[in-house]
Parts: C-alpha cells; sequence; structure tokens
C-alpha cells in the first residue's frame, strides 16, 4: 500500500461549464433533408470510468479516442487535482498517476460531475484511505451509491458517511482489499464498474454477482486487463477478478459511442433520410437497431464498424428501458421524439430512472401528443412538430430535443446547451456536415429571450 490518505475535500472553486454553453442557444430550422456520413466519437461513459480506472495504475498509461467533453474534461480536472499529470493532443491523452499527492479537488468539479466518485474504488484500493464528497442526485433521479458502499464493504472497508463525504479506508496493516462474492441488489452499471476496478488489486478473488452487462463494462475491464488485470466474464453476469499486487502502464482505446450512434441512427428515421455513421460497434447496439426496425427503418451493415440507416414510413412501437442487453435507458429521450411523429399509438416505460422523462413537456410544446402516467408515456403520433422555444432539462433530453426540432415545422430555439457539451462532441458541426440547417448563436446575458419568459410562464 502507498500510505498518505487523499482527500478530494470541499474547496469552493468556482467551476462552470465552459462560458459559452449558458450565454448560446441552438436554432434549428426543421424538415431538411440529411446526407452522407457522421463520425461516431469515442463513448462517454466508458472514458470517464476508464479515466478513473488510470488511478489504479503507479505507471504511464496512454489512452485514445477520448471524445472532447465537458464531463471528460472535468474528470481530467479532477485528476490532475490529485496530483495526476496529464498531456492531451487531441483524442491522446498520456496519464501519469505514478505519484497521487495528497491535494483537494475542486468541490465544485466533484459535486457537478458524478462520474467522480468512480475515483474511489482506485484510490482505496491504491492508497487504503479516501474521502470523496457523495455525489449528488441529478435531474434523472436520486442516483444513490448504496450498491457500491456495500460492496467496498464486503470487501473489508471500512465506509463512513458524514456531512456529504464517504471515508473510506481499509483497516489492518497491510491495507488491502480482501476479495468477497458480492451480490448485486441491482445491475447497476456504476457499482459494477467501481467494484471490478477496487477488487483488481484485492488480495484473493471477488466474484460480482448480478453485474451489470453493458459495453463500457466490457471497455473498462479490457483497459484494465491491458494493464494486467485478472478479469474474467465482463460483459455477463458473472464478473471474477483475481487480484494482483501491481498493474502496468499500458495503451488502450476507447470504444465507439454507442448512444451517440444511436442519436444519429434516429436522426436518420425522424428526418426521413439515409445516413451512415462509423466507427460503430454493431453488436452494441442490437436493441436500438431492433425498435428503429420494429418503427420502419432499416438499419444495414456497410462493413464491420459501419452502419446505414435507410428510413421508412415510422409507425408506432412500445419500448420498455432495461439493463442492458434491454432497451438502454439512455435512448429513451431520443426514441421518444421519434414516436412523437410516427403513426399510431406508442408507449415508453422508463424503468431504470425515476425522473427521466421531463423531455416531455418541451415536446409536448412542440405538439407532441403525450400523456404520462407515473413513468409510462402514451404518445399519438402526430403528423408533424412545430418549432418553438424549447429548454433542454438533461442530457438526452437536449439531443431528443435536437431530433424534435429537425423534424419540426418552423424554427426551434433550444437553451440549456450545456447538458447537450456534456455528452456530445461537436454536435451542431456535425449535424451541419449532413444538411441539417441549425446554428449555435450567443445571447446577450442579461437578455430575457421572449422563449425563456414565455417558456417560464408555460411550466
Ligand atoms: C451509468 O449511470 C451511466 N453513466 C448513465 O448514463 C446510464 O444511464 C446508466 O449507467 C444506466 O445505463 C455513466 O456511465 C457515467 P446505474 P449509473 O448505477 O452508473 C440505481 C448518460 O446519459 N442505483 O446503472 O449511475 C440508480 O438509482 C448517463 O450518459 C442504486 O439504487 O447507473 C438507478 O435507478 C445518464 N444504487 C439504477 O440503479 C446504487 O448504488 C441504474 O443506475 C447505484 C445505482
Amino acid at each position: 500500500m502507498e500510505g498518505r490518505p487523499i482527500t478530494l475535500s470541499i474547496d469552493r472553486i468556482q467551476t462552470s461549464a465552459p462560458p459559452e454553453a449558458g450565454n448560446s442557444v441552438l436554432q434549428i430550422w426543421g424538415r431538411s433533408p440529411l446526407h452522407g456520413h457522421v463520425r461516431i466519437s469515442g463513448a462517454k461513459n466508458a472514458a470517464l470510468v476508464v479515466l478513473a480506472g488510470a488511478l489504479l495504475c503507479p505507471e504511464h498509461c496512454r489512452l485514445r479516442n477520448v471524445p472532447s467533453l465537458v464531463d471528460v474534461a472535468r474528470m481530467g480536472q479532477i485528476l490532475s487535482a490529485l496530483g495526476v499529470k496529464i498531456q492531451q493532443n487531441g483524442d491522446v491523452w498520456d496519464i501519469d498517476a505514478s505519484d497521487i499527492s495528497h491535494s483537494q479537488a475542486p468541490y465544485e468539479l466533484v459535486s457537478q460531475l458524478r462520474a467522480s466518485f468512480f475515483a474511489i474504488g482506485p484510490l482505496l484500493a491504491r492508497l487504503g484511505d479516501v474521502r470523496i464528497p457523495l455525489p449528488g442526485g441529478c435531474a434523472i433521479g436520486a442516483r444513490p451509491v448504496d450498491l457500491h458502499v456495500r460492496g467496498l464493504q464486503a470487501m473489508g472497508a471500512d465506509v463512513q458517511i458524514h456531512h456529504g463525504v464517504v471515508h473510506a479506508s481499509i483497516p489492518g496493516v497491510d491495507r488491502r482489499l480482501k476479495g468477497a462474492c458480492i451480490y448485486l441488489d441491482y445491475p447497476s452499471v456504476g457499482a459494477t464498474e467501481t467494484l471490478m476496478m477496487a477488487a483488481t488489486l484485492a488480495d484473493g478473488e471477488t466474484r460480482i454477482e448480478n453485474a451489470a452487462q453493458e459495453p463500457e463494462v466490457v471497455d473498462l475491464a479490457n483497459f484494465c486487463r491491458s494493464m494486467g488485470a485478472k478479469i474474467q466474464g465482463a460483459g455477463t453476469k458473472t464478473i471474477i477478478i483475481s487480484g494482483v499486487r501491481r498493474l502496468h502502464e499500458t495503451d488502450y482505446s476507447i470504444v465507439p459511442d454507442r448512444i451517440e450512434a444511436g442519436t444519429f441512427l434516429v436522426a436518420g428515421a425522424i428526418a426521413h433520410s439515409e445516413i451512415s455513421m462509423s466507427p460503430v460497434v454493431p453488436d452494441h447496439l442490437g436493441a436500438t437497431i431492433a425498435k428503429l426496425r420494429d418503427i420502419g427503418s432499416r438499419v444495414v451493415r456497410e462493413s464491420h464498424d459501419c452502419l446505414r440507416i435507410i428510413p421508412g414510413e415510422n409507425r408506432a412501437t412500445d419500448i420498455e428501458t432495461l439493463p442492458y442487453p434491454g432497451f438502454p435507458t439512455d435512448m429513451q429521450a431520443q426514441f421518444m421524439a421519434l414516436l412523437t411523429v410516427s403513426e399510431g399509438n406508442s408507449t415508453i416505460s422508463e424503468t431504470v430512472f425515476e425522473n427521466r422523462l421531463r423531455h416531455v413537456a418541451e415536446l409536448q410544446r412542440m405538439g407532441a401528443d403525450i400523456r404520462l402516467k407515473g413513468n409510462i408515456a402514451v404518445i399519438r403520433g402526430v403528423p408533424f412538430l412545430s418549432g418553438a422555444p424549447v429548454m433542454a432539462t438533461d442530457l438526452r433530453a437536449s439531443a431528443a430535443l435536437v431530433l424534435a426540432a429537425l423534424a419540426a415545422d418552423g424554427m426551434t430555439t433550444i437553451q440549456g446547451l450545456q447538458h447537450l457539451d456534456r455528452g456530445y462532441e461537436n454536435l451542431t458541426e456535425k449535424m451541419q456536415k449532413l444538411g441539417a440547417k441549425l446554428e449555435r448563436v450567443p445571447v446577450e446575458v442579461n437578455a430575457q429571450p421572449e422563449a425563456e419568459s414565455s417558456a417560464s410562464a408555460l411550466k
């Protein structure tokens, strides 16, 4: 164990999304066809956890295909605040976590970036003691971390939560976690990833039962294995990790973003346009492609890593979000936008997060016919939506509003672009390259655009 407890403690350092995010809006003129090919970036939800995983390695790590996103930049700032040395050259990050110094990560970053909690497993495994603020909830739900905590406790950690800070430490002289058999009450992606990372350096074997099977979990496992970790079963419900003393350097490329790819597939369907995209891993999009086929599109493989969508007449279907390989909750809002203009009655049941239907009100402002019954949305397709001023409420809701605007009659103005910048790299430029009519325009900071006042009045 390398000693010195690490504290990500509470600093009131102001940080925020890029200044232009809050002071600009996206103007989209709908019903223009799309064409061409779009490049898919590295996966946000793989990059964030792999960056945290680099804390496990006392040597140099080179990460490739790292997407340029606000959340990824924030994770980099948090690692830097911990003493990690990072050299970024485009989408290649060179990371040296050999000397994690005792430092203070900006609390505003940690509290704003839930994914910063991923640091708890690696820091605990390497240093034997860590304090990290409890990640708050967010727009889509309370986002508890009880499964992370209980798993670490099963591995021998003493975990206390006081005043919003999680303090985890390993008692005993060797200060090394012990392998354990852990059953997750829910196949939580984050808990699976936290416990898998912690187990790579534990003494003995850890079995994670009812583990999450998401591709990002597999990408993390492959990253850890490239550093010498002994992990079997990632991508199945049972993951077995045999702890080792030390990991070694690696050069690893992040998997393409299946949610970005799915978002562009829906863009082709909603705009009745044939577009292609790469690189993608088609097997990661099984449920998404199956649902697009139900709705009336064809999705064809042009090569091992290239998909093309050939749209048809969009018709109603029913969707229930589930853990992978079920239909992904991160595609729910985007499909809702598509179903609002698909003929017939559809239902969407959001079973993963308790508050992930806030985009319904904004889609209704654009003329969508949606009725909510708890976590079930009943959608009656309308011939077309009408452009309107709308407000993004969370990351995937912002993407859904962009898609709805592509199909709407007239102009849509989208506010709340800080949500979009968290998870989509250069979305405006990528859409413009496909022929969409949209632009990002600055707004006066103290101006109250007509949209905002009428939107707030209507809420
Ligand atoms: C990851 O969040 C993703 N984020 C989310 O993507 C994604 O929606 C989610 O997995 C599900 O696929 C990242 O990877 C950074 P969970 P995570 O733990 O790990 C409950 C996006 O849009 N739960 O699988 O937080 C939890 O409340 C984001 O890119 C507990 O009860 O998801 C939720 O209801 C949004 N206790 C359910 O499990 C716990 O300890 C699924 O959460 C942990 C989770």
